[in-house]
């Protein structure tokens, strides 16, 4: 008899768990609520409410209130009205709410995990073991950030008034992961729950009041799509975090590109669950289990890419299909079930289309053909589809589902560049008993969680997000406050004046005549090497009295092409040591020093002999800054309740675009490449179009001081061109805008079609020779992502 023949000719009856709780509280209500704000639940302005479903019946629970762009403001005016009084509170007074609130959610446990598991079809023992303790565990780790919020975090303030938007599949946990840091960080919140599974979020409502957290601090706003864009809209918010589709994530940064709004975006996944032959094939079956059937497949970093080593991928295939045949799918407040119901018909539908393409494309489907199915309610079967196709749909795209989409590979090499191959980036699973090979693969793949010989694990200690398209920020650990936190001297900085650019101004004729004849012609620098622009044309370069100082390259869209090529080509210098890029950067100060004369006395003609002198000096300190930092600004490792622990690395971000601030040729483009390549990224800068022969001094520098051909490119010409392809261009990771609000501007709006990060100016003056304000970690911050690798350690 087989493990699943024994299995399956064990009896299991229902072990239903009890919802009378649950059903009282809906009651209580009169199975009608309304939105919470100001501390109490109020109905609808325009009197709308829809049903909230039960989706293994397809009973209605309860209306909820469809919110307006009305309820919208009425919530950001409450939230905007308590900050004032939540941020005079001192940290350890607002560390006690957030204790509370833990305390209280640990009280309620059983309740919030019934109800959540009513609105959303997830098994109970999912709810009860896992989402209702990590929201307690989620409050209770950030009440701790509350407390030491001052000591940690000297010189950052609140961002004010946070818009947060959920989705449906983890939505207290979402709500969790939303709120704890942003109040511990003295945030207030307008949270609008996802359409299909609000009464969590309106339980929680309900716990805020009984540990008498002031009114206006969290609110909550029911109903759809057009609800969450009417939040994003609202002039009155300063930042919105969203956790969703990649789609809607695109349409945010896009709405709020003219804004000042803080982002942070937890998008999609498509991520790869790793097996090599070496692995312990039945963990990692189990893993799998967990991996890709937890919550239905309905889970943005499940593991749905099965990468299996071909030598062990018929035996792994038959292992997967025989422990696929002992899950059971049923009414998920039955104890004993491993698949409740799909969220939604319409993600039930989706999920079938999209097994249908999989199909069509040449996939094998497999499903157990023992299960016995509800006759009832939203559910889906566990799929296996193999034979699949690299670039096929189901192998690409985020299915939602329980669905497992199985390929192979022969080589970690290969196993790499399977698991890289998609837009997406937020988690990967890794399973070998050698820790070379494990340790080894984890380095290389683009995703933001990597579980080694374990999969889905999560905590509030440890950073949870994307690299590429699945998005931007962090939720979870400090780096998850930094979301919610701004520099205090940026929040207060005044507006940039920018002036007129010289690329425009005609020259003066009478200045013109007695102009000194023209002694410099700078060239591009690309991959390392002076180059042409492609136009063959140059542009006069005047100083503010119209004076010619000199003629510079009038770089254009091949010539911005050519330099991302050579800074990918470049991508070497990621993997060089930190000491190694700390010896380089010193080696840099030391050319600049050398050529600090001749260098100040040019750049004297642009900016005038006493900025040239501070931006020199400065700029070798900077320099000198950058190199120290190299090697320090260290990653952390966390200890999550669990036998692992968690590598909190620093990687550098990718091909970073710099557009240079116009005041300050040298010093402004030191302080931003040097921390961009000081983290191992590698460059595309465009310089000061008020003086962009500075590029001229400085690829003498670079040529002279070791860096390799390609981590820094320079490519002079009109700003606003240049960085329109840069922020176009899908090879580009980042963009860093300091050139004022219109550029700032643009770098958000032109950015979305890979969802680059931007990191701007905000049309705010930045004063480059304040090392408060020019340099540091906030600089080191966006220059690198966290990569979290949890590997199993201790007893
Ligand atoms: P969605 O992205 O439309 O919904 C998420 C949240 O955003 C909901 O609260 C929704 O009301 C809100 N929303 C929708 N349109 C908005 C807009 N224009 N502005 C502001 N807020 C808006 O996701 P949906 O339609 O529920 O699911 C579709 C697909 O998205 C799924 O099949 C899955 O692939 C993916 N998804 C990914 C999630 C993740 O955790 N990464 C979570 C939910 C869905």
């Amino acid at each position: 008899m087989s493990v699943a023949e024994k299995f399956l000719s064990m009896e299991y009856g229902p072990a239903p768990e009890d919802p009378r709780e649950a059903l009282v509280w809906l009651d209580q209500h009169g199975r009608k609520l309304g939105h919470f704000i100001g501390g109490s639940f109020r109905p609808p302005a325009e009197g709308v409410y829809f049903d909230t479903l039960d989706p293994s019946t397809g009973e209605p629970l309860a209306a909820v209130a469809q919110g307006s762009a009305a309820d919208i403001d009425s919530a950001v005016k409450a939230a905007r009205g308590a900050l004032a009084e939540w941020q005079s509170l001192t940290p350890h007074a607002r560390a006690r709410y957030l204790y509370a609130l833990a305390r209280q959610v640990q009280k309620h446990s059983r309740w919030l995990a019934v109800l959540e598991t009513m609105d959303n079809g997830k098994p109970i023992r999912e709810s009860r073991d896992l989402d209702i303790p990590l929201v307690a565990r989620h409050f209770y780790h950030h009440a701790g950030w509350a407390q030491l919020l001052s000591q940690e975090f000297p010189g950052y303030v609140a961002c004010g008034v946070v818009g947060q938007i959920i989705p449906w599949n983890f939505p207290l946990l979402m709500l969790a992961w939303k709120i704890a840091p942003a109040l511990a960080t003295g945030n207030t919140v307008v949270l609008k729950p996802a359409e299909f599974t609000p009464l969590t979020a309106l339980a929680f409502a309900e716990i805020c009041q009984e540990v008498g957290l002031p009114a206006g601090v969290v609110n909550i706003v029911t109903g759809d799509g057009s609800t969450g864009e009417a939040l994003v809209k609202h002039p009155d918010v300063d930042k919105i975090a969203f956790t969703g589709s990649t789609e809607v994530g695109r349409a945010i940064r896009k709405a709020t590109a003219q804004s000042h709004k803080k982002i942070s975006l937890e998008l999609g996944g498509k991520s790869p669950f790793i097996i090599f032959e070496d692995a312990d094939l039945d963990g990692a079956v189990e893993g799998l289990v967990d991996g890709i059937w937890l919550n239905q497949g309905q889970v943005c970093c499940a593991g749905s890419r099965l990468l299996m080593q071909e030598s062990v991928a018929e035996t792994l295939i038959g292992k997967v299909r025989e422990r696929m045949s002992m899950l059971r799918v049923g009414p998920p407040l039955d104890k004993a079930i491993d698949i409740g119901a799909i969220v939604a018909r319409v993600q039930l539908e989706r999920i079938q289309r999209l097994v249908d393409q999989g199909v069509a494309e040449g996939a094998t489907c497999w499903q157990p053909p023992s299960l016995v199915m509800p006759s009832r309610g939203l559910f889906f079967p566990p799929t296996l589809l193999y034979n699949v196709h690299p670039t096929s749909t189901v192998a690409q795209q985020e299915i939602f589902g329980p669905v497992l989409a199985a390929m192979t590979f022969r080589t970690p090499r290969e196993a790499v560049e399977l698991a890289n191959n998609t837009v997406y980036g937020l988690a990967a699973s890794v399973w070998s008993e050698s820790i070379n090979v494990a340790l080894h693969v984890a380095a290389q793949l683009k995703a933001g969680v990597v579980w080694v010989n374990s999969t889905n694990l999560f905590d509030a200690a440890c950073g949870f997000g994307g690299y590429k398209e699945s998005g931007y920020g962090r939720e979870g650990g400090r780096e998850g406050l930094f979301e919610y936190l701004e520099p205090e001297w940026f929040k207060r900085a005044p507006r940039l004046e920018t002036k007129p650019r010289a690329i425009d101004q005609p020259p003066e004729q009478e200045i013109d005549s007695a102009a000194p004849p023209i002694d410099r012609t700078v060239k591009l620098y690309i991959g390392g090497k002076q180059a042409r622009p492609d136009s063959g044309y140059s542009f006069e370069v005047r100083a503010a009295d119209g004076r010619l100082l000199g003629e510079a390259p009038l770089g254009n869209r091949k010539d911005i092409r050519n330099a991302v090529e050579a800074a990918r080509k470049a991508d070497g210098w990621a993997r060089t040591t930190a000491h190694n890029r700390a010896q380089i950067l010193y080696y840099m100060a030391e050319n600049l020093s050398q050529r600090a004369g001749e260098i100040a006395g040019r750049l004297a003609a642009a900016v005038g002999k006493e900025q040239a002198g501070a931006e020199v000096r400065q700029g070798i300190e900077r320099v000198f800054s950058y190199a120290a930092w190299a090697d320090k600004y260290d990653g952390a490792v966390h200890n999550p309740p669990f036998r692992n622990i968690a590598l909190a690395m620093h990687e550098p971000v990718g091909t970073v675009g710099i557009i240079c601030p116009a005041d300050r040729p040298l010093l402004g483009l030191l302080s931003l490449v040097m921390p961009a390549i000081a983290m191992g990224n590698t460059v595309v800068a465009i310089p000061s179009e008020a003086y962009p022969l500075i590029i001229g001094d400085l690829y003498q520098v670079f040529e002279t001081s070791d860096l390799p051909g390609g981590v820094v490119n320079m490519v002079s010409g009109r700003c606003d061109e240049l960085m329109r392809v840069l922020a176009e261009h899908n090879d580009v990771d980042a963009i860093w805008s300091f050139a004022g609000e219109a550029s700032s501007v643009a770098a958000k709006s032109l950015s979305v079609g890979n969802l680059k990060r931007v990191f701007s100016d905000e049309g705010r003056a930045v004063d480059w020779f304040s090392i408060k304000q020019g340099e540091g970690r906030w600089f080191l911050h966006h220059a690198t992502q966290v990569k979290n690798i949890w590997v199993p350690y201790g007893e």
